[in-house]
């Protein structure tokens, strides 16, 4: 049976790591809207965020409703935060109502969660705020930093815990970093 562990180099956030980063994000989030009146709403932006939206979402006491959204970049390298296309939207028509936090498994340039931010700002949401379980800012070509974030790493290419490499390894309960050979074939 191929075993997809065979591809990696090395474990950068074990599965303990990542449930204390779950918790701790769960409780900055119970904290800073616990008390909110309006519908507190978490939008995983799919793919690679489903697994860090499914244990998040279990250790929030907060009432909560989730969402999602799906976003595809293109263009080229520019410091940009226009070249995203939106593919699958919010379909609400109480935006106005709505507390949101966007749920992404990383941030990398940046142009995803900046310019879904300011979309969603614009469409009327009541707040909008950004959680993400990595963030590697040496990647950075817009000014953008998550208000909740699990953990800083360097820029290797990370797969598990919902990233990954042409569509495999998202499985593994653990974020690692793969070999290259992985890629490189
Ligand atoms: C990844 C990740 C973010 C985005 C971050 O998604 O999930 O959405 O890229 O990059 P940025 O900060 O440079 O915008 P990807 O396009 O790989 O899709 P997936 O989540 O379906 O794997």
């Amino acid at each position: 049976m191929k075993n997809e562990m065979d591809d990696v180099l090395k474990i950068l956030v074990s599965e303990k790591e990542l449930d204390e980063i779950t918790t701790r994000i769960a409780s900055e989030i119970d904290r800073d809207y616990g008390e909110s009146p309006h519908r507190v709403v978490l939008v995983a932006i799919l793919k690679g965020s489903v697994v860090f939206m499914g244990d998040l979402m279990r250790k929030i006491k907060t009432p909560i409703e989730i969402d999602f959204m799906k976003v595809a970049s293109y263009g080229g390298n520019t410091a940009s935060t226009g070249n995203i296309n939106i593919h699958l939207d919010l379909q609400r028509a109480d935006i106005a109502n709505c507390e949101i936090i966007l749920v992404e498994d990383i941030v990398d340039s940046g142009r995803t969660l900046a310019h879904l931010v300011e979309y969603l700002k614009l469409k009327g949401a009541k707040s909008v705020r950004t959680a993400t379980l990595l963030d590697k800012p040496s990647r950075r070509v817009v000014d953008f930093e998550a208000d909740y974030v699990g953990r800083k790493v360097p820029d290797e290419f990370v797969i598990g815990y919902g990233l990954d490499f042409d569509e495999k390894y998202r499985a593994l309960p653990f974020v690692g970093v793969l070999k290259p050979e992985a890629y490189e074939k």
